[in-house]
């Protein structure tokens, strides 16, 4: 904490779509909690844009000091930063959470924690080293419906869970983003399994509060890329969407230039490092997968089958719990269906997690105890993104810490075994093996 003042003094590190969240809330609603006192990214007009956001909501602030990426220590110095949020590329995060908390910093970091074992033993090395805080930011845990689900399951609802069954659908709008953007090149990502999948294999050790152990998982480029787009007739001629005649009639592209946000975000601010938001699902350079079949073993003997797909027409998810006492099920349909794009001056990007459109389905918790009839469980609906989850997270992060009898709360611990999954995953993609998860990263 900073001797001059009680409040903390925040950085903010990668500002992209998601530090939105962030930097309006430090300098929203938590305000008198955090000074908002530096942003840094590789890329200024970013910094600019959202230097803009934070003037047009608080015309009576100062602009946030930007630095650039290789000067992140020297704001670290000399802003006085306490807290430092990371929002970077995936594979960037590690950097940035070990050099804040040798400068004697807390972080909260964006998922996944870090892309592969090596940079995830570095996080857990720095945080024992200095005994700073790291919060993982695992918004789903604040999701009621999740919430929920860890109750009943910790009260003995269902008894001691045998096993977990688990699928998870993004649909042509969402699922196909991750293949227009940096996440298509696994090195960015770490790939579906470790970007999108360290959520779900979060959930998973949490609600059941164990650890995964043993890992075999099938998974390819069944639908995006180059090739599955020619076989199938679905590939239009284009790189990048923005001024390509052929984009016009791809239902799969996205035109930055229809919304505000994604124009002020990406396409003015390309000229700095030639990053294209709108790539061709069905162009070069996929290197991730988008059909994944996982098995898990855990510490307690549960067994985990868990499907990703991001191909999908309807958006959401099912799992199920078999209990030695009865069965848990969620259902939840963020969509029903994916209309085709169509050309719009929306004002809003269309971006995963926001959007409660007239698509929108439903969410249906079901308990069903040995010998008795089924029963609903009703479970608050959640305003905001990632049903209510993100703004339960804020709270947690950055308002007054209450007890919390979920332990909702994220550490560096969790983050490494929410990815180890990912991780082992991928490696049995390759070696077509089952991965022991103590060969990647020590069980604590
Ligand atoms: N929890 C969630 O639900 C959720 C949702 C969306 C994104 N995220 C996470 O947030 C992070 C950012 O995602 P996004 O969608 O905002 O991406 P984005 O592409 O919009 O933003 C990334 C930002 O990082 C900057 N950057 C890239 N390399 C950098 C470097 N070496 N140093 C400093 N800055 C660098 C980019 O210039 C950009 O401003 C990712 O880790 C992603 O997984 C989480």
């Amino acid at each position: 904490m900073s001797s001059d003042t009680a409040r903390r003094r925040a950085a903010v590190v990668g500002l992209g779509a998601r530090a939105r969240l962030f930097a309006q809330a430090l300098a929203g609603p938590y305000a008198d909690r955090f000074e908002l006192a530096g942003f840094c990214d590789v890329n200024s007009h970013r910094m600019a844009v959202h230097n803009a956001w934070l003037a047009d909501a608080h015309p009576e602030r100062s602009p946030v000091p930007a630095y650039a990426a290789e000067d992140f220590e020297e704001m670290l110095r000399r802003e006085r930063i306490d807290l430092v949020v990371v929002c970077t590329v995936d594979h960037t995060h590690d950097h940035y959470i070990v050099a804040a908390l040798e400068a004697g910093c807390d972080v909260v970091t964006e998922k996944p924690m870090t892309t592969d074992s090596d940079k995830a033993r570095r996080i857990l090395e720095a945080q024992r080293r200095t005994g700073r805080e790291v919060r993982v930011a695992f918004n789903y845990r604040y999701n009621p419906a999740h919430s929920a689900v860890r109750e009943l399951i910790s009260a003995g609802e269902i008894g001691e869970v045998g096993s977990v069954h688990f699928e998870w659908l993004l649909d042509l709008r969402h699922g196909a983003d991750y293949f227009r953007r940096w996440h298509r090149d696994k090195a960015n990502s770490g790939g579906l399994m470790v970007h999108k999948s360290t959520h779900h294999f979060d959930l998973v050790n949490w609600w059941l509060g164990t650890r995964p152990e043993t890992v075999f998982a099938q998974g390819g480029l069944f639908f995006y890329g180059d090739e599955a787009g020619r076989r199938r007739n679905l590939a239009q001629e284009y790189d990048r969407a923005h001024g390509s005649p052929a984009a016009e009639a791809d239902p799969f592209a996205v035109h930055l230039s229809d919304s505000s946000v994604l124009s002020a975000l990406y396409l003015d601010a390309e000229a700095e490092d030639g990053y294209h938001r709108d790539q061709n699902v069905f162009g070069p350079g996929v290197t991730i997968e988008d059909d994944m079949a996982v098995l898990v073993r855990y510490a307690t003997g549960a067994t985990l089958t868990y499907h990703l797909t991001a191909y999908s027409p309807w958006e959401g998810y099912r799992v199920a719990f078999n209990g030695s006492k009865g069965r848990l099920e969620l259902l939840v349909e963020e969509s029903t269906w994916t209309p085709p794009r169509v050309r719009t001056n929306s004002p809003e990007p269309v971006l995963h997690g926001a959007e409660a459109e007239d698509t929108a389905g439903r969410t249906e918790l079901l308990l069903r105890p040995f010998w008795e009839e089924p029963r609903e469980i009703k479970v608050a609906s959640g305003e905001g993104g990632h049903g209510g989850g993100d703004v339960r997270m804020l709270e947690d992060l950055f308002g007054t810490r209450a007890p919390d009898p979920l332990h909702r709360a994220a550490d560096a611990a969790d983050g490494a075994q929410s990815l180890v999954t990912g991780l082992a995953a991928n490696r049995s993609f390759e070696t077509g093996l089952p991965v022991r998860t103590r060969d990647l990263l020590p069980p604590d």
